[in-house]
């Protein structure tokens, strides 16, 4: 990316989130909220750009006064290829969910979906350390890869794996290592024991998705449970973990936490994740 000239009055920050379709994207939303708190003269908006106008829209928008966007389906991965500088967690996730248009015209892309899941944890289950024994994921999409990365970066032991198709899932033990353990999805149901950490990832239980029916029953009640859909907040996973006795922690956090390091970087203030963020993504 070539350098800009700087324009003559300071302009009004804009950031946003580029994916399609893009509609029920829940970020401006929440960034919105942030910016009226803080007071900030800013702007976020969706911005619906098909796969084959990313690199376009990427050369134009810093020079119509964006800082930054987020990224989401379909361009999470592209977008690696025309950053000029990809942060190692990213470039290990395969995918990016934060770009900064630096000032010096260089493409920063960075993946904090990790940060959201680790601090969503952090904050709603302060006694929970991943270290405390075995995790056991369901799914190896691209949250998963971010999920895996972070657990084993927190360090749980080993993060055990069951994917429908599970070739995605040894292609993350493949790419991140010993500590991951493939599990067949037909065998998903004994993976949960002695699991310290729980988490689904996959769109099972989603409203309007199939539902996730793999039995719970070997699960720890010590197990901290969490999963990464949430509509409805409390997934059936969820609801069937919490009748073992587990602690669940549901999946707006995470959404809520991996906006903070990309607001933080475009607009100057660290913003906080507590009830009112909360309240204002889910009245949105
Ligand atoms: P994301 O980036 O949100 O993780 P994704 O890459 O499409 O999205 O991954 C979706 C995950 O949900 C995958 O693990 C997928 O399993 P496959 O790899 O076998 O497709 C899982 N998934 C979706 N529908 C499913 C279903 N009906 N049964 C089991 N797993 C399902």
């Amino acid at each position: 990316m070539t350098m800009q000239p700087a324009p003559a009055h300071p302009r009004i920050p804009l950031a946003g989130v580029i994916g399609s379709p893009i509609a029920h994207s829940r970020s401006p939303a929440l960034h919105g909220f942030w910016l009226r708190r803080h007071g900030i003269a800013g702007h976020y908006v969706p911005l619906d750009i098909a796969a084959g106008d990313l690199a376009a829209a990427l050369k134009m928008l810093p020079k119509i006064g964006f800082v930054g966007c987020n990224v989401t389906i379909p361009h999470k991965e592209n977008v690696l290829a025309l950053a000029d500088i990809v942060t190692d967690r990213a470039a290990l996730i395969g995918a990016a969910n934060t770009l900064i248009f630096r000032k010096d015209g260089k493409l920063h892309a960075d993946n904090t979906d990790g940060i959201g899941f680790i601090n969503n944890l952090r904050q709603n289950a302060p006694h929970w350390v991943a270290s405390a024994g075995p995790a056991a994921v369901f799914g190896a999409g691209g949250a998963a890869r971010a999920i895996v990365s972070a657990l084993l970066e927190a360090g749980a032991p080993e993060v055990r794996l069951a994917n429908r198709t599970r070739t995605r899932a040894e292609t993350l033990r493949t790419d991140f290592g010993t500590r991951v353990t493939v599990v067949d999805w037909t065998q998903a149901a004994a993976m949960v024991e002695g699991a310290a950490t729980v988490v689904n990832t996959t769109s099972l239980g989603m409203t309007g998705k199939s539902e996730f029916k793999v039995p719970l029953d070997r699960l720890s009640p010590r197990a901290l449970v969490t999963d990464i859909v949430y509509t409805p907040l409390e997934t059936p996973f969820l609801r069937a973990a919490r009748d073992m006795g587990c602690t669940t922690v549901d999946g707006l956090g995470m959404l809520l936490h991996q906006a903070v390091p990309g607001f933080e970087r475009w607009f100057g203030v660290r913003p906080a994740v507590d009830d009112e963020t909360r309240a204002a993504v889910l009245s949105a």
